[in-house]
């Protein structure tokens, strides 16, 4: 039976992409921020999962503001990854699992979530930059499922809707019976504004009040309604919708393995985080057991 495993949180700077292109994860600049990343390569290489749930929010690549769906879910057996306007080269995208897409849909609307489905997507730097962190220089060897929220033009869908998408999210990886491990990623934030007044602000108090929450309290993140979050957390900020979604699908109980948190890249306060299930404490012991320690 399927088993989710656990998820990995993470900012999605264009610039982070940029840096990656460039060669220039050991500059001053990159290296505090690269360094996060070989902690949570540790735990894929000890989890290999098969398939990544991706909650993202698209910044105007695949929908832009005449078109705005709330939700939507990819059912597309492969994503195309465009530049919306960063300067970057396109990176490499696993293919879909449209299977589990449409298992995820169906019960996304008997759970009376009126989603968007898209059996043809492209995906922006919010799915290529994650996935090319996790998995760096080749296409990440999973399948996925896309995800997005929209975090770009109000109204925008509240902290507790967003859990409790990700919530019917993880109902239907319960009922899943496929043999795959699976994962999710939540992408965005942490708090950051790009444009207005406040351009440049962050928040470090907040966004440790998230962090500290995600993995015992995800309700806690839901106090604040979304207005509240973008005075808290910037205008973009509000991408930490993402990481509650994803939050949401794990279940119940999910343990940190780990955290990095850096300010600035870019204009954002950039951070990842791993969590992890029962599952994958589980896997992971049975793991470690069946590799003999080296001497
Ligand atoms: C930046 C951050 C983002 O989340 C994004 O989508 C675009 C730009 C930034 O800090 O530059
Ligand atoms: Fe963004």
């Amino acid at each position: 039976m399927a088993k989710v495993i656990g998820g990995v949180f993470t900012s999605h700077v264009p610039a982070i992409g940029g840096a990656i292109q460039r060669g220039a994860q050991d500059e001053p600049y990159w290296k505090p921020f690269f360094d996060a990343w070989p902690p949570v390569r540790e735990w894929l290489d000890v989890q290999q999962p098969d398939v990544v749930i991706m909650f993202y929010n698209d910044h105007g690549l695949n929908f832009f503001l005449d078109k705005m769906p709330t939700f939507a879910v990819g059912a597309a057996p492969v994503y195309r990854n465009e530049d919306e306007g960063w300067g970057l080269h396109p990176f490499p995208i696993p293919p879909g699992h449209t299977e589990l897409s449409w298992a995820i849909i169906e019960k996304l609307v008997e759970e009376e979530f009126d989603i968007t489905t898209c059996q043809d997507m492209a995906v922006d730097h919010a799915a290529s930059i994650p996935l090319a962190l996790a998995w760096p220089g080749r296409e990440a060897p999973v399948r996925i499922v896309p995800i997005t929220i929209n975090t770009v033009q109000h109204p925008l869908p509240s902290a507790k809707r967003c859990l409790a998408l990700g919530r019917a999210v993880g109902k239907a990886l319960a009922e899943w019976q496929g043999p795959e491990k699976i994962m999710v990623m939540g992408t965005g934030g942490l708090s950051h504004q790009l444009d207005g007044e406040r351009a440049g602000f962050m928040n470090a108090e907040y966004d440790k009040f998230c962090m500290d929450n995600l993995s015992s309290d995800p309700d806690a993140l839901t106090k604040h309604s979304v207005h509240e979050i973008v005075e808290l957390s910037g205008t973009q900020g509000v991408e930490v919708l993402n990481w509650i979604a994803a939050r949401g699908a794990l279940g119940s109980a999910a343990s940190e393995v780990t955290r990095t948190y850096h300010i600035p890249i870019s204009n954002t306060a950039a951070a990842v985080m791993v969590l992890e299930t029962e599952a994958a404490v589980q896997s992971g012991k049975a793991t470690n057991e069946a590799t003999p320690a080296m001497a």
